[in-house]
């Protein structure tokens, strides 16, 4: 997979050595407070680890995964799946851990995954959903430059509660 580099990030596929790393924010329950995933136990990390370094070798992938760096070392992940090839849509998302918040990392990343998706794959209508009480998340999705519009009724199963989802996406 292309590696991005931006001002202070590579994002970059994942290793087998990353596992502490992920586990260290995705067994954060804090992290995972607005997440459809996690928190999870060590073996579910290692999971994730082991899919995304299998998916790592694909030709053509549609969902593409890029460890965020800093400094040598992960602190998050960001993500593109192209949702539709013919209508050129895709869909994003990232995650970083606690201790790398407020840093403006996640915008920088999420920034660089979106140039990556509308120019490398062309996308020209990329989304991004996040919860209503996720404001940090909304604030990225500002910073980047997509739009809100609208509210997706009962969208996510999360822990057995079903939650709203606000759509931002940028187009063109
Ligand atoms: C959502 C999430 C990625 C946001 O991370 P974040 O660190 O708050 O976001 P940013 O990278 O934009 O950094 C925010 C702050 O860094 C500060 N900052 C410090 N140094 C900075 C710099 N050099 N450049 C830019 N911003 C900087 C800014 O003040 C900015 O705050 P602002 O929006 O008030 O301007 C993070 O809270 C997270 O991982 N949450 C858990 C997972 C999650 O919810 N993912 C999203 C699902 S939709």
């Amino acid at each position: 997979m292309l590696e991005l580099v931006t001002e202070r990030l590579l994002l970059r596929d994942f290793t087998p050595d990353d596992i502490e790393a992920v586990h260290a924010y995705a067994g954060d329950s804090e992290v995972c407070r607005y997440t459809d995933w996690g928190p999870n136990t060590a073996a579910q990390s290692q999971a994730f680890v082991d899919e995304m370094c299998a998916a790592s070798t694909a030709e053509q992938p549609d969902s593409m995964t890029w460890a965020v760096t800093v400094a040598g070392n992960v602190v998050g992940a960001c993500s593109v799946t192209v949702t539709s090839r013919e209508h050129r849509r895709g869909v994003m998302g990232y995650v970083l851990a606690r201790a790398h918040w407020g840093k403006g990392y996640a915008t920088e990343a999420a920034a660089a995954v979106l140039r990556f998706a509308r120019g490398d794959l062309a996308l020209e209508r990329v989304e991004a959903t996040c919860r209503p009480g996720n404001v940090d998340s909304q604030r990225v999705l500002h910073k980047i430059g997509m739009q809100r519009e609208g509210l997706l009724r009962s969208h996510v199963l999360i822990r057995g509660r079903r939650e709203d989802s606000l759509l931002f996406a940028a187009v063109g």
